[in-house]
């Protein structure tokens, strides 16, 4: 389908427009608006310039050659590609991979020929047990941080050179590492220092540039996302040209109101002005079950801040139904929900209506298992707004890439338009900050 029409919102309890009673007051949404409006004339300014580089990143087609050149180079007679890095340095990655396989939730690994791995969790029983298991020889390790200096990164691949040079290969390292990492600053107050490519680089380890101005959780258009995805052969355009649709309206100059992000920025705006404290994604896809844990660290790392921010909180349908549903519709009314559906009506196995019969539900004989979700999905956001909880709607028709990326963009639009219109900066996380420096002591004195 792709354009803008991939996206279908509806804010029906939010705007109380759909939906009487409950949910928000109008007059909050109002109030939100109008703060997202002034947020809106942030961004235009910012994109004109050229503060925010993300906000090219939609319409830019000059390094897509190198991240095809650098993925080709990778598959190269390879069995695996394991991607080393976390938080921002991997999600958007993961996000983009559960696309191409419909990998088991939180798998981790996808697709065949090459098998695709993402390692982000520093877990010493996962690590020892992949490093066993990987076949050295045909595996390609690609090593992402932006700063470099992330401790779960470098320590992943120091133990990934120790294992290359117990098997003999650490020759090879060149050939079967990749860096991915800002490039190194000329003055400052750390001088040139970055880790990963003092690791690396005396191995022969060729690198690709982080961009410098693109942090992690933002950075799935750039190569940290695309590389990944174009590894698995998916169309890495398409999902720049998906960006290029969330983003046409705000380019367009439009009001916030015609804007989904715009909109969704003034319904969490809203939520925070009526004091709902959570904030839950509910994709009706098991492909969007990593876009879920995505969208969790930009909202939470981006807005978390001052006091501010509201807990994100990932489900997935129908599972979750049987899980957290209970509290949903009757706990609290404290939460803003979106309930994002895919297409799914029509799909799947179909189901035999004798042993539909017999199994007592005539009425699936005949159906299909998407169909099923379909209704479920549209009757869990019709059942969260009768209970007056606020409730959004997205409606993707058919998941591919131009939809992931119109998905992406939409939700970082709408991370930045709610922190620019709460006053909190989206870009940086100095809270995080304080347990690393205090990891690395306890480290260095033997205090695990
Ligand atoms: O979004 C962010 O900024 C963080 O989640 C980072 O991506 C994460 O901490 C990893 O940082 P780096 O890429 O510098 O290793």
């Amino acid at each position: 389908m792709g354009g803008l029409m991939a996206i279908e919102q509806s804010i029906d309890q939010a705007l109380a427009r759909t939906i009487g009673a409950g949910g928000f007051p109008e007059v909050a949404i109002e109030a939100g608006l109008r703060l997202v409006e002034n947020a809106l004339t942030r961004l235009r300014e910012d994109d004109g310039s050229g503060r925010l580089p993300l906000l090219h990143m939609p319409r830019a087609s000059d390094d897509l050659g190198a991240i095809r050149a650098a993925a080709a180079r990778l598959s190269c007679e390879a069995t695996d590609v394991v991607f080393l890095g976390t938080g921002g340095s991997s999600l958007g990655g993961q996000t983009l991979a559960q696309l191409r396989d419909y990998a088991v939730p939180g798998a981790g690994r996808f697709a065949e020929n090459p098998r695709v791995h993402f390692l982000d969790n520093l877990d010493p029983a996962t690590f020892e047990r992949v490093l066993q298991r990987l076949p050295l020889a045909t595996s390609r390790f690609v090593a992402v941080s932006k700063s470099g200096g992330t401790g779960e990164t470098l320590m992943q691949a120091i133990a990934v050179l120790s294992a290359l040079d117990r098997a003999g290969l650490r020759p090879r390292a060149g050939e079967l590492i990749l860096g991915l990492s800002e490039p190194r600053k000329k003055a400052g107050k750390n001088g040139s220092k970055n880790g990963l490519r003092d690791l690396l680089e005396p191995e022969g380890v060729p690198f690709l540039d982080h961009h410098t101005g693109i942090g992690g959780r933002y950075s799935v258009l750039t190569n940290v996302g695309l590389l990944p995805a174009a590894v698995l052969g998916l169309e890495i355009e398409a999902v720049r040209a998906g960006a290029a649709d969330a983003y046409a309206p705000v380019r367009a100059g439009r009001p916030a109101a015609e804007i989904p992000a715009a909109l969704g920025a003034a319904v969490a705006v809203a939520a925070a002005l009526e004091g709902k404290t959570i904030a839950v994604l509910m994709a009706y896809a098991d492909r969007l079950e990593r876009f879920t844990r995505w969208w969790v660290q930009l909202w939470a790392e981006s807005l978390g801040k001052d006091g501010k921010g509201s807990q994100p909180v990932a489900a997935i349908g129908p599972v979750d139904q049987h899980s957290q549903m209970q509290l949903y519709l009757a706990g609290p009314n404290d939460k803003v929900f979106t309930v994002l559906t895919v297409g799914s009506a029509g799909h799947g196995p179909l189901i035999d209506p004798d042993l539909a019969a017999r199994a007592g539900e005539p009425g699936f004989a005949g159906k299909r298992i998407g169909d099923l979700v379909a209704a479920q999905g549209r009757a869990t956001a019709d059942t969260l707004a009768r209970n007056n909880r606020a409730t959004r709607r997205l409606h993707v028709e058919r998941l591919d890439e131009r939809a992931l990326g119109e998905l992406l963009m939409h939700f970082m639009l709408e991370t930045i338009l709610t922190g620019y219109a709460l006053g909190v900066d989206p870009f940086d996380q100095p809270a995080v900050e304080e347990g690393k420096v205090l990891a690395k002591q306890y480290l260095a004195e033997g205090r695990g």
